[in-house]
């Protein structure tokens, strides 16, 4: 019999690592370790695990799920997911968040590094980018097994504003977004279509320029209205991507991945299409861009490249 996958979700007693668990149970992807630090009293952590195992007699999967704060319980992961860290609140960005979850994530890095040194590592915490580049730097791990979740959620809110408008399935609408998970992603119309057809043949550009600006703010609109961020569909794009990695897909999925030459990115974790298998990211696909995509894509970037040097001031051995 195959042996089950263990995935390791960081930052379980928040809303995000809460969900992953709650997904990837649902998708019965394999046996979850919910660890979670930051509590003096674990009991809500443990009761919300518990809760979850208790739904699997009726959503029929098995999992053994445990909560713990102790790290070693993540000895033998096949993906560790990080989602510790501070959400934002209205009126900050997620850039805002960089003090505080830099010394969040480069703790929980080092003890991956410890505890799972063979693991893929799916970052969720903000801002992403350059918390991808945190943990890389952290545990040294080559680069196919360090990656950051934005891509999946910021194209589904993409794709949904389109089903929104279009009234179709979400099911046949296909996108591309690149960059930074910051409000200058790169959402691509040129390489949107629906069921093969291209999104203009339903949208008119105008009104397609509200729906890419209206995803690009996409995580603004949800902590204005909800006062913190959203859980759900940042957790559903994670667990696409642990699912791609569990069960070797193949699937072409934007996240946060190391280009260097890619893109002319130079070194740095920014949103591409990237091909997620057993290796974690295995390739990472090239489209070639039109000068005006290029241009957002390097801004894009370039403000990734500012968060990293935020990043090597405040934890000078991250440099
Ligand atoms: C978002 O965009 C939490 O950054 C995440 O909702």
């Amino acid at each position: 019999m195959p042996k089950r996958a263990k995935i390791s979700v960081v930052g379980a007693g928040g809303n995000v690592g809460a969900s992953v668990a709650l997904w990837s149970a649902n998708k019965e992807l394999g046996d979850i370790v919910a660890i979670d630090l930051k509590r003096d009293d674990m009991l809500p952590v443990e009761g919300r695990m518990l809760d979850l195992a208790q739904a699997g007699p009726m959503e029929l999967f098995d999992s053994n799920i445990v909560a713990t704060d102790d790290f070693s319980a993540m000895e033998g992961s096949d993906v560790v997911v990080v989602t510790a860290g501070i959400p934002r609140k209205p009126g900050m960005s997620r850039d805002d968040l960089i003090g505080t979850n830099v010394k969040i994530v480069k703790s929980v890095s080092d003890n991956i590094k410890k505890y799972a040194p063979d693991s893929i590592v799916i970052l969720v915490s903000n801002p992403l980018d350059a918390m991808v580049y945190t943990a890389w730097k952290a545990t040294g791990f080559p680069t196919n097994r360090i990656i950051g979740q934005a891509g999946c959620l910021d194209v589904a809110r993409f794709k949904t504003f389109i089903a929104m408008e279009t009234g179709f399935s979400v099911m046949d609408i296909n996108a591309l977004l690149l960059g930074g998970h910051g409000d200058d992603m790169v959402p691509l119309p040129r390489f949107t279509n629906i069921a093969g057809i291209p999104v203009t043949e339903f949208i008119s550009e105008e009104r397609l320029g509200e729906l890419v600006q209206r995803a690009k703010v996409g995580g603004g609109e949800i902590v204005k209205k909800m006062g913190t961020s959203g859980y759900i569909a940042p957790a559903s794009g994670t667990v696409q991507m642990v699912e791609a990695i569990i069960k070797d897909k193949k699937r072409i999925l934007p996240c946060a991945a190391y280009c260097d030459s890619e893109y002319g990115v130079g070194g740095y974790f920014v949103g591409v299409p990237a091909v997620l298998g057993k290796e974690g990211v295995e390739k990472i696909i090239e489209v070639n861009l039109t000068a005006e995509e290029k241009a957002l894509m390097d801004e894009s970037a370039s403000h990734v490249k500012d968060l990293v040097d935020v990043v090597k001031n405040l934890v000078p051995e991250l440099a």
